[in-house]
């Protein structure tokens, strides 16, 4: 069979890119380029329509964890970058410093960053909630799109408890926007972080417990239907990220959030055990926070350990009940 010609791909080309970069919608588009190459032959034509539906609409995806700084993590830290706040992400160069001991066997929280890519044939330009902008025909090329990540770590839980139990916390999952709700993207990452979690406990010879998250309100609904329950009454903040490199004040405040939990082994429990919690939220903040600051030496620690100890942390034990667990229940908006 032979190839297209290439004055025909540069009409379709030129029928539907002043389109899509318009934000045309997609029944617009599909008309002007089937329209563009009505005349030739019909499997040419199929073979055009086909790709142009393929880069609209892509039906292949795989998933890979993030190990190194390498092109793809650039690309992940910049969805991360426009999906949430500064206060509410981790500085690039913290990621760098994550990923480089991840490996270590001494590290007792390694990060665990998944990507959920699309694989679209041709070289195409998406913009950054994944609405396809520019489409150029090429079957030799591929384009690789990060529709959605998951960014967590596995936490021993032996420096709180001294017991061989470790956790999972989950710092961010994203999905683009043009991905969202119901195409099962973000439900996928969550299953592969879960699954990387509990193979990392089996390397460790540690009993994962449970996975436990820090919920936007917009997205508690998505966490009830994955299983994760509302720790009942807790006050519960995303601590500080960053801090003064000289004198160890916050440089953005804590984010209050929904703290959700699924137990590993008993999704249906009603009830965590008080100490596991508190062991949970306290790894969370030593690892996500404290050891942040410590890159700054003594000064900054005590200061940043005085606010997220003394303060942020207090909160959240002075809302638990004071009795041996507290009540796993649907988030207060769900309620
Ligand atoms: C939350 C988020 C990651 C979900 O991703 P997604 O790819 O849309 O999720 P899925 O398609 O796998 O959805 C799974 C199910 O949850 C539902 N769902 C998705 N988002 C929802 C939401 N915000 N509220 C209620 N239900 C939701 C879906 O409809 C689907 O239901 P179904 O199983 O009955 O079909 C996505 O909405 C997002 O990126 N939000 C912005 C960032 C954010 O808030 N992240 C979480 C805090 S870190």
């Amino acid at each position: 069979m032979m190839a297209i010609d290439g004055a025909t791909i540069q009409r379709f080309e030129s029928a539907v890119n002043p389109l899509l970069e318009r934000g045309a919608s997609v029944a617009e588009i599909e008309a002007a380029a089937a329209s563009s190459v009505a005349a030739i032959a019909p499997a040419d034509r199929a073979l055009l329509v086909q790709a142009l539906g393929e880069a609209l609409h892509p039906t292949r995806f795989f998933n890979e964890r993030i190990i190194k700084p390498d092109a793809r993590f650039q690309a992940t830290y910049a969805l991360l970058a426009y999906s949430f706040d500064e206060a509410e992400r981790d500085p690039y160069d913290r990621f760098l410093t994550m990923l480089a001991n991840t490996a270590s066997c001494a590290n007792d929280h390694p990060i665990i960053m998944m990507d959920r890519y699309a694989q679209i044939p041709g070289v195409q330009r998406y913009d950054n909630d994944g609405v396809l902008r520019h489409f150029s025909y090429n079957p030799a090329a591929t384009t690789e799109l990060t529709v959605s990540l998951v960014s967590g770590n596995y936490m021993s839980l032996m420096r709180a408890s001294s017991l061989r139990e470790s956790i999972g916390a989950i710092g961010h999952l994203v999905t683009r926007l043009h991905f969202r709700r119901g195409q099962g993207h973000g439900s996928r990452m969550l299953q592969a972080f879960e699954d990387e979690v509990a193979a990392e406990a089996r390397r460790r010879g540690e009993t994962l417990k449970l996975v436990a998250l820090e919920a936007e309100p917009d997205s508690v609904g998505f966490w009830y239907k994955q299983g994760y329950r509302w720790v009942k009454d807790t006050t519960y903040a995303q601590p500080p990220l960053d801090f003064d490199p000289v004198t160890g004040v916050p440089i953005h405040p804590e984010v209050p959030e929904t703290l959700m939990v699924k137990l590993i082994g008993a999704p249906e429990a009603t009830s965590i055990d008080t100490t596991l919690i508190k062991d949970t939220v306290k790894m969370m903040y030593e690892n996500w926070c404290i050891e942040k600051a410590a890159e700054f030496g003594p000064i900054v620690t005590n200061v940043a350990r005085d606010y997220v100890f003394g303060k942020v942390y207090r909160a959240f034990l002075d809302s638990l009940p004071n009795a041996d667990t507290v009540a796993l229940v649907p988030p207060p908006s769900l309620a």
